[in-house]
């Protein structure tokens, strides 16, 4: 095997087929199960871009109310996920706690499970664990941001769809329409992405035959990072650096000298802009209005403008969605669990599709440590034999 043969990062690699998403970087596109993500997110609600990436097919008006009346039955934070959360410490970070959280719910479900043979679940059953996840993530978000500002838990209201009863039980008042309709938006951009890092690391661990759980947990995991889904709360944190718009000049000639990656920009997939973009900046322009906030645009653009203009690398998701839920209100180190809440559909929707088809996902490494050697003359720790 040479050099060339290893594909550094699995870059440009195909691992296997998905009917759930197509990202066509020649065309800017995104589709979920054939539909344009901008269509989705401009005319339906989450619940049935959810209930879409689950089954396939956009809900009838009955699948949904039973989506929706599922949903509504699972809002509720058990109390003893509530006092695993507590047991987080409050400096942590809020992915800490969302692991911890789903970890615990997972294993309480699979209590009882005899063997390591049972765990992957037909796919009913994981279905049902799909909506049971997707429907208590607000309540694990929201109680995270509210416990580390000191507030008191607020509880789920069933009149109100899951974008506004997200905002509610956060910020414990009504969210105006335009901000629960950017919200809904941000939440169907952001839940599937094909084979992102997190979505492949379930895929990874469900292969494996475990539990849909623990290929959920791992996939936390990988989405804390700051080069996929920690990327928006790095956004808020440049954004904070920087200031206003009339530093953008001389902070960004000091961070290219140094060399520094500018959160929210460049993508392994589009090299040309993200097909997302345009939809969240929309959001966001209709946020800055609300809340009349220009001095956010202005920072916007022109860090935009700057940093294309000398690199040539366009905006992703996170550089639109970072200010937005900066703007509604939410702390910066809850942006990237409010994009597990989001991409908990998409990640379920493949562990279903990897269990529906599964190959074990074993790659190959080439070495390059020492030849072969003995332990000749070695001497061993005494104490150790
Ligand atoms: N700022 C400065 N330089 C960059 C950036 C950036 N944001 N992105 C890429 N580059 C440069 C990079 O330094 C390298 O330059 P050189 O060839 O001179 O060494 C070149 O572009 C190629 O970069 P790469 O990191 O090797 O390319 P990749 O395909 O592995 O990178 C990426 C993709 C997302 C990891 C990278 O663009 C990045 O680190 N961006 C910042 C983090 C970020 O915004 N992540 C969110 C990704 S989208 C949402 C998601 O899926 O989670």
């Amino acid at each position: 095997m040479t050099d060339t043969d290893i594909k550094k990062g699995l870059a440009g690699v195909v691992a296997d087929t998905t009917a759930i998403s197509k990202v066509n970087p020649e065309t800017n596109s995104l589709l979920y199960r054939g539909y344009p993500v901008q269509e989705l997110a401009s005319t339906q609600s989450f619940e049935a871009v959810a209930y879409l990436l689950w089954n396939g097919d956009l809900p009838d008006e009955t699948q949904l109310a039973q989506l929706r009346a599922t949903e509504r039955a699972y809002r509720h934070l058990p109390a003893e996920v509530r006092a695993a959360i507590d047991l987080v410490p409050l400096d942590a970070h809020p992915m800490d706690e969302v692991r911890t959280a789903l970890s615990l719910i997972g294993a309480k479900d699979l209590a009882g499970t005899g063997s390591v043979l049972d765990v992957s679940g037909s796919t009913e059953e994981n279905l049902a664990r799909s909506v049971r996840l997707f429907a208590v993530l607000p309540a694990i978000v929201a109680y995270g941001q509210r416990r580390r500002r000191g507030q008191q838990p607020v509880e789920p209201r069933d009149d109100l769809d899951y974008a506004a009863n997200f905002l509610w039980m956060t910020f414990g008042e009504e969210s105006d329409a335009v901000v629960v309709d950017a919200f809904n938006r941000s939440m169907i951009l952001y839940a599937e992405h094909s084979f992102n890092a997190s979505t492949f690391t379930a895929r990874v661990i469900a292969s494996t035959l475990s539990d849909l759980y623990s290929a959920v947990v791992g996939a936390v995991g990988a989405l804390k990072g700051p080069l996929h889904g920690g990327a928006n709360e790095a956004v808020l944190h440049i954004f904070d650096e920087i200031g206003s718009a009339e530093n953008v000049g001389p902070w960004l000639d000091e961070a290219l000298a140094q060399k520094r990656k500018i959160m929210g920009f460049g993508h392994r997939v589009y090299k040309r802009g993200d097909s997302r973009v345009p939809t969240m900046k929309a959001a966001l322009d209709t946020l800055v209005e609300h809340y009349d906030r220009p001095d956010v645009a202005a920072l916007y653009d022109t860090l935009e403008s700057e940093f294309v203009g000398r690199k040539g690398i366009y905006p992703n998701l996170d550089y639109p969605s970072g200010p937005a839920y900066n703007l509604i209100g939410f702390d910066t180190l809850t942006f990237t669990p409010l994009f597990v809440a989001a991409r908990v559909t998409g990640w379920t929707a493949h562990i279903m599709e990897q269990l529906g088809s599964n190959a074990l996902i074993r790659p190959l490494s080439a070495y390059n440590g020492p030849d072969e050697r003995h332990i000749d003359g070695y001497v061993p720790d005494a104490a150790a034999l």
